[in-house]
């Protein structure tokens, strides 16, 4: 491999040498690119068995049962991060509680929260899918982390992240020195720099969001949709409508375009009065991306990274992506309180 291919590994310990830092978040990133490889071979496999045996039910060629894939992949990163000895506790989409480190293991000065598998509805159709990882120094002292090491508002992030499972896998990360993209290149089986220095544009063209849910919003959302979707101005055409119905692959390609996405506040579901997306795991990771990448993540009245949690599956509108966009949005909604 000549030396004009930065892999992942290299590009960690590049920004561990230039803005410093011991090789703690090193090893953690490093597990987190290894639990991604094996789910990420899962995921191609398991939609192949789907779609082969799903119609003969859930059980795989020996008969086992098939793991849904989130569950699967929760027990991967699990798994990948609690033995380092650099973790103090964990949260998780996937576990109504904090994750413990097991006592046979050390623990370490890391909090780590993680959506393992975003989208997973998407997967038995065969439609991208991702896994959303935020990484925090803790906050107490003592063994164990505690529920205060989770509940750090999204601003005190150390790094974060993503992977795309799709037609290539890409993991994109910050350590707060700017974004960068790689793509594994499964003949090496190694994360290859394909995407530096990420900057979305200011302002986009497109808008994604579940339309399904019009009826139920607010009247600024409305008002602000019907806005895109009218000729406005004759220099701002129309926006485009892009909806994958995965978080993670739908915020990709308005981080790479230019866009907004959102997820506001419904009433069609007393569960997302507050919006549908999870603050921790969610929304915080994704609001630090793209804000290292020059755009913004807003509640519609509130900058996500200022948040306090109080809770660990708390859930908040999510407005994300170009600054222009999400500013303009923000008008609406304030208008409207
Ligand atoms: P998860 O699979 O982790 O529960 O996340 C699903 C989320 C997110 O990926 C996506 O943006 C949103 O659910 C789609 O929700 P709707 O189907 O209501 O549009
Ligand atoms: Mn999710
Ligand atoms: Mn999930």
């Amino acid at each position: 491999m000549n030396d004009s291919i930065i892999t992942l590994d290299r590009h960690i310990l590049s920004e561990q040498r230039r803005y410093g830092g011991r090789g703690d978040f090193s090893a953690i990133l490093s597990q987190i690119i290894f639990a991604a490889k094996v789910v990420s071979a899962q995921v191609a496999h398991a939609g192949l068995v789907e779609d082969i045996l799903g119609r003969t039910g859930h059980t795989n060629v020996q008969g086992e049962e098939v793991q849904k894939l989130d569950v699967y992949a929760n027990k991967v990163f699990i798994n990948a991060l609690n033995y380092i000895g650099k973790v103090c506790v964990m949260a998780s989409e996937e576990e109504p509680e904090m994750i413990a480190i097991p006592k046979e293991h050390p623990k370490g000065d890391y909090v780590i929260m993680f959506d393992p598998l975003d989208g997973s509805s998407n997967i038995d159709v065969n439609v991208s899918i991702g896994t959303i990882f935020g990484i925090y120094k803790r906050v107490s002292d003592g063994e164990d982390g505690v529920l205060d090491d989770c509940l750090q508002p999204g601003r005190k992030l150390f790094g974060a992240g993503y992977i795309i499972y799709s037609s290539s896998v890409n993991l994109v990360y910050t350590t707060g020195n700017g974004v960068n993209g790689f793509s594994l290149d499964p003949s090496v089986g190694e994360f290859v720099l394909s995407h530096p220095n990420i900057q979305i544009p200011p302002r986009g063209k497109i808008y994604s969001t579940n339309e399904g849910n019009y009826a139920y919003w607010k009247k600024g959302t409305r008002e602000y949709i019907e806005y895109l979707k009218s000729d406005r101005n004759k220099i701002k055409a129309p926006y485009s409508s892009r909806y994958i119905g995965s978080l993670v692959a739908d915020f990709h390609r308005n981080l790479l375009k230019g866009g907004i996405f959102l997820y506001p506040e419904d009433t069609k579901d007393p569960k997302k009065t507050t919006g549908k997306l999870r603050l921790l795991y969610e929304a915080n990771p994704l609001a630090f991306v793209v804000e290292q990448a020059g755009g913004y993540a807003s509640t519609g009245y509130e900058r996500i990274l200022d948040i306090k949690p109080t809770k660990l599956h708390q859930r908040v509108p999510l407005i994300i992506g170009s600054k222009e966009d999400v500013l303009e949005y923000e008008e609406f909604a304030k208008r409207n309180i």
